[in-house]
């Protein structure tokens, strides 16, 4: 039996391959239409992750934001959002981040070992800090949220997110959304650091979608067996 949640890897890109631009201006990578693709698959999800840089960088919301959805999740007994979980090895993350006060559900902070006292005294009740290992052992995370209930996992970034969970082989999807511009500056993340990854020139993944989504393109990949049975 498989012990981790099932396990979507989701974010747009642009067409030099970069998650977001330099400076901190969040750049605005899809369309309406594709957020709120993005929102339906969120309210289908048990939790949302995002790296501790991300939580910075662009102070999301991670919530559903359609009513209806919200609505559809409560009458199942769930709570209206998805539960959110981040990773650390610092104390860099604020309590007042939206990632701590927007809704109402629950919020998890996967902690390195050393920073664990620390980060605890920051964030106080805004969050549960659980010890993940020196770096958090990011195997062993999807683990626990497994133990903890997680059955569908959305991870939305950043880079050294996916690029942890792609070359540990812990990914079962990748929707991977194509934004019709050019970043151009080196300076910028790209949806990937460098790795060893399962999918090469020797094996390559299978393309299972492409759709279309206004003046973007998703390509949906699966990554493992379990892809549309989950
Ligand atoms: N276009 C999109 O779909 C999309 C989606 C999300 C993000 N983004 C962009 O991506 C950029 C951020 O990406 P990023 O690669 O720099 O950062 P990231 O993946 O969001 O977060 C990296 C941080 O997460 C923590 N972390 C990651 N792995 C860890 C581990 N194994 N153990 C402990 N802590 C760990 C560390 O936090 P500490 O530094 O706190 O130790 C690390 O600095 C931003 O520019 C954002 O706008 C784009």
């Amino acid at each position: 039996m498989i012990d981790r949640p099932y396990t979507l890897l989701s974010c747009c890109m642009s067409l030099d391959g970069y998650l977001a631009g330099v400076g901190r201006r969040r750049l605005m990578l899809s369309n309406d239409a594709d957020f709120d693709r993005v929102d339906e698959v969120r309210a289908g999800c048990d939790a949302i992750l995002v790296g501790a840089a991300t939580v910075r960088m662009d102070n999301p919301r991670l919530v559903v934001r359609a009513p209806s959805r919200r609505d559809v999740r409560v009458a199942g007994g769930l709570p209206p959002s998805p539960m959110k979980v981040t990773l650390t090895c610092g104390a860099g993350l604020d309590p007042g981040a939206r990632f701590f006060t927007d809704g109402e559900s629950e919020r998890l902070v996967y902690c390195a070992s050393s920073a664990l006292p620390q980060v605890r005294r920051v964030l106080g009740t805004a969050a549960t800090v659980v010890d993940g290992g020196q770096p958090v052992d990011v195997a062993w995370m999807t683990r626990d949220l497994f133990d903890r209930g997680v059955r569908r996992l959305l991870v939305e970034g950043g880079a050294a997110v996916h690029t942890q969970f792609l070359t540990a082989d812990l990914a079962d999807e990748l929707d991977l959304v194509v934004a019709p511009f050019f970043v151009g500056d080196h300076r910028a993340r790209r949806f990937v650091d460098d790795g060893a990854f399962p999918f090469n020139p020797d094996r390559r993944a299978r393309l299972a979608e492409v759709r279309q989504i206004g003046d973007v393109v998703l390509l949906r990949y699966a990554l493992s067996a379990r892809f549309g049975v989950s």
